[in-house]
């Protein structure tokens, strides 16, 4: 459905992403995990055709965005990592408006706002201003505002960054019933939670570079199932393994301070980028 080919991107000396290829099918809940720097919003925002690659080329369903924009930007709902709410505009308004860009009819409008607010649960603050809304609501909020002209791909950028745990989940059942209900999902990440709970497929991307697609439990196996990992010359040591006891003999030859345990997505992603998921 969205398909990536050879698609790269520079900023100056900085090659944000380079020579990216990947598609993603029809009601994938896709997700691109990776650090800061990775590259991850300047694919979203060239999916978005905010900006062009500046070689390769993205398309949806064998139309090359670049060339048919007016009917790419109708399929995609897009959710910034940062707010595109009206501050002063009320929960409703912010839609409404969204739909009259959009070109949507106003009774269109009308019952897709009041479907989507309802949705949210934000329809007994439809009438407050965005600005007095929570972060978790404000996010809720660029959700149902990305759904208003009826997307069939939605895409997400860090879409719990800054929300607590509970707001978090909140935001993960809003996806999940969404993807439930027939959506193509993409949303980047530098959470592991995030990524292993939602999604269906993962790519792991780090210096611009795609390093491995798979789902979240292939990647761990992939890895290793289990770590040994150990303390050594002033720094932490980790091994792979395929079962514990391979690991625990892994381990005879070390005195002590030793931990052998299942691995997971971050194991995974360290070893397939020799660094971590911090920052
Ligand atoms: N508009 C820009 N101008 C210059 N450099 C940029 C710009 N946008 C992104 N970059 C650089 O491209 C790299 C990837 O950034 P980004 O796509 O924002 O990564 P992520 O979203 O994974 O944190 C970073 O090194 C970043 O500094
Ligand atoms: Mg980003």
């Amino acid at each position: 459905m969205i398909l990536y080919k050879n698609v790269t991107k520079r900023y100056g000396a900085v090659c944000a992403v380079s020579d990216f290829s990947l598609e993603i099918g029809r009601a994938e809940f896709f997700g691109l995990l990776g650090p800061n720097g990775a590259g991850k919003t300047t694919l979203l925002r060239m999916t978005s055709a905010l900006t062009a690659p500046g070689a390769g080329f993205i398309s949806i369903d064998g139309k090359r965005i670049d060339r048919n924009l007016t009917a790419a930007k109708r399929r995609l709902g897009i959710v910034p990592q940062y707010s595109n709410l009206e501050n002063e505009l009320s929960a409703l308004q912010n839609l409404e408006y969204h739909g009259r860009l959009y070109g949507l009819p106003h009774e269109r409008r009308r019952r897709r706002s009041g479907e989507l607010l309802d949705f949210a649960g934000l329809a007994g603050r439809k009438d407050d201003k965005a600005r007095t809304f929570s972060g978790g609501m404000r996010r809720k909020l660029m959700v149902v505002k990305a759904l208003m002209h009826e997307p069939d791909i939605l895409l997400l950028d860090e879409p719990s960054v800054g929300l607590d745990a509970p707001w978090r989940r909140r935001i993960w059942d809003l996806l999940r019933e969404l993807h439930k209900q027939g959506l193509t999902i993409l949303l980047t990440t530098h959470y592991l939670e995030e990524a292993a709970t939602l999604c269906s497929r993962l790519g792991m991307i780090d210096g611009g570079r795609l390093v491995r697609t798979g789902s979240p439990a292939d990647m761990v196996k992939e890895a290793g199932a289990f770590v040994l990992e150990y303390f050594e010359g002033g720094r932490t040591v980790q091994r792979f393994f395929g079962s514990r006891a391979e690991a625990l003999s892994g381990a005879s030859r070390l005195e002590s301070g030793f931990r052998v345990r299942e691995a997971n997505l971050e194991d995974a992603f360290i070893k397939l980028t020799q660094k971590g998921l911090g920052d």
